[in-house]
């Protein structure tokens, strides 16, 4: 019941008051989506536009990534730290381009075998590129499901993670996985912020047990610190 209205809302506020734009909005492209999300693992936003803009300029295709010299790409990623992450991007363009004739892998298994992609990575690539019933769950998302559902196990512990990826899962709008999971972020990061939540205008604000409780500013609890 608290899911079903949770998703409903969550996708009438896109569809009517979500003016975020983000380059990889709406994208399709796996390559393109996987480019972002690599960037987008330990960079914000703000900072990443001009990084995707780059490489896609500079590599439109996943061959083109395959086919750079190291050095152009380590200068073009030059900024965003983490190299880990550049040298995972290249070595997993040249296998998807020998190996894979260039077709970036379909399933949420395949894609989760990518070298430097992770369960959030995946079903991010998995529901935007593919319109897989795959929940993304990051910090964003377990801010607002633990203030909307009231969850005050810590989400730092393998039972606060079970319990909130299950409603992750159960949330998911299956029908268009992609628009929800990315409507999802999007809330979180211009809705239910983390210091200073728009809560006055929160279209879930009748009846998040958070607001109820007055426990928006202590959710979500980690146990370490
Ligand atoms: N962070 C990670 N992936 C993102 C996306 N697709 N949009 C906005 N922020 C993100």
């Amino acid at each position: 019941m608290q899911t079903r209205f949770f998703t409903q809302k969550l996708l009438e506020w896109n569809a009517g008051e979500n003016t975020r734009q983000m380059p990889w909005k709406g994208e399709k492209d796996p390559y393109k989506i996987w480019l972002s999300e690599v960037i987008l693992q330990q960079t914000r936003v703000e900072q990443g536009l001009a990084y995707y803009e780059r490489f896609v300029d500079a590599f439109p295709r996943v061959a083109d990534l395959a086919a750079a010299q190291d050095d152009r790409v380590f200068k073009l990623w030059e900024g965003l730290g983490y190299y880990s992450r550049c040298k995972n991007l290249l070595q997993t363009a040249r296998y998807i381009a020998g190996e894979l004739q260039g077709r970036f892998p379909d399933t949420y298994q395949d894609i989760l075998g990518l070298k430097g992609v992770g369960s959030y990575t995946a079903s991010a690539i998995a529901s935007f590129a593919f319109g897989l019933p795959h929940a993304v769950v990051d910090g964003n998302v377990l801010r607002v499901l633990s203030r909307f559902f009231g969850i005050d196990t810590p989400i730092d512990t393998t039972e606060g993670r079970s319990v909130l990826t299950a409603l992750a899962d159960q949330c998911l709008d299956k029908d268009d996985p992609a628009a929800y999971n990315q409507a999802l972020m999007d809330f979180g990061a211009v809705v239910c912020k983390p210091v200073r939540p728009a809560c006055d205008t929160c279209p879930f604000k009748s009846r998040c047990v958070a607001l109820k409780q007055e426990k928006v500013d202590l959710l979500p609890i980690k146990s370490k610190r």
